[in-house]
């Protein structure tokens, strides 16, 4: 019989999980989130994660959980396959993957977008190194696309890890992939120049429907989750130069997302309760793309 417990439903008790882009903001909440409900947790980053290692070992103690450090710059095929090897030996099957390192370049000249003179925003659009570009796609899109085929083999033995009484992994949530995406992707907002970064973030919304696709026959679960403004590293909520300062009182929760509001998202795509998810976009905004669209 089905638990439908809310401790049973959302449960990661016992899985093992790779985060990427874990030692700051948004991968350090999850990796905090899974840690909290007792799962084992590989945090990869490019730069060092020690302190957050030991923070999240200390919170492991009370809670089953565990935390391990790894090295791994997802903008390169070669330290992905390191990073897939290294887990490889150590585990027979990854129940989730949070592929979620990401970077944003900002056009070095800026403008209002919608007061700039016709060579003034052409200023700023031109100001764009074309290596902006084509690193955040590396980072922001094609990593994705990389770690979710690197770590295949894993995540398909624990969608059919042997549970007893007749349930494979699959059934518990078991076998996922979750990219962090952006709501950027779902918007036009115009007064601040975010293209490279959202343009990276749709190709990413339809790289999870296309893994998800390829992934379908081994029910290997591939989705996205698309945030609002979440204070981090990358977008300092309450900084006054933020170009996004103007924007917070105008989404509709009237409020910044908070660690609360991924993790919740996370531990639902990941666990029981959303083991029948495959190939959506969850959108975690307050509602912003509601209002966001048109002018900003
Ligand atoms: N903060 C927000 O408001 C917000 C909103 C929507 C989406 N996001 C997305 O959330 C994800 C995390 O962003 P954040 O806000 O926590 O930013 P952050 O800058 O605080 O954290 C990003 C982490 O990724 C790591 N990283 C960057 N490039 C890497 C690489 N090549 N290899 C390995 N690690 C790398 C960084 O070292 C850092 O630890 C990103 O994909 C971002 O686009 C953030």
């Amino acid at each position: 019989m089905t638990d439908l417990n809310s401790q049973s439903l959302f449960s990661v008790k016992g899985f093992v999980a790779v985060v990427t882009g874990a030692g700051s903001g948004i991968g350090f909440m999850i990796s905090k989130g899974l840690v909290a409900n007792g799962a084992k947790v590989y945090l990869a980053d490019r730069n060092a994660v020690d302190a957050q290692v030991e923070e999240l070992k200390e919170l492991g103690k009370q809670t089953g959980g565990s935390a391990f450090g790894l090295h791994c710059d997802v903008s390169k095929k070669s330290d992905i396959q390191e990073l897939a090897r290294y887990v490889a030996e150590r585990e027979d099957h990854v129940d989730i993957l949070v592929s979620n390192a990401g970077i944003r370049r900002d056009p070095p000249k800026g403008c209002n977008v919608l007061q700039a003179s016709l060579s003034e925003l052409q200023e700023s659009l031109w100001s764009s190194p074309d290596t902006d570009w084509i690193d955040s796609f590396q980072t922001n899109t094609a990593a994705h696309y990389f770690l979710s085929v690197a770590f295949m083999p894993l995540l398909e033995a624990a969608s059919r890890l042997d549970l007893g009484e007749g349930r494979v992994g699959k059934d518990a949530g078991r076998g996922v992939v979750i990219v962090m995406s952006s709501c950027a992707s779902m918007h036009n907002a115009t007064n601040v120049d975010l293209t490279s970064y959202a343009t990276t973030k749709a190709a990413t919304d339809h790289l999870v429907r296309l893994l998800a696709a390829k992934f379908n026959r081994f029910y290997i679960r591939v989705n996205g989750i698309n945030p609002g403004f979440v204070p981090t590293n990358m977008n300092k909520v309450g900084e006054k130069d933020n170009i996004f300062k103007d924007l917070f009182d105008k989404v509709p929760a009237k409020r910044a997302g908070n660690e609360g509001d991924i993790v919740g998202s996370v531990l639902f795509l990941a666990s029981r309760a959303g083991a029948y998810v495959h190939g959506i976009n969850l959108c975690v905004d307050g509602g912003r793309v509601l209002v966001a669209n048109g002018q900003e």
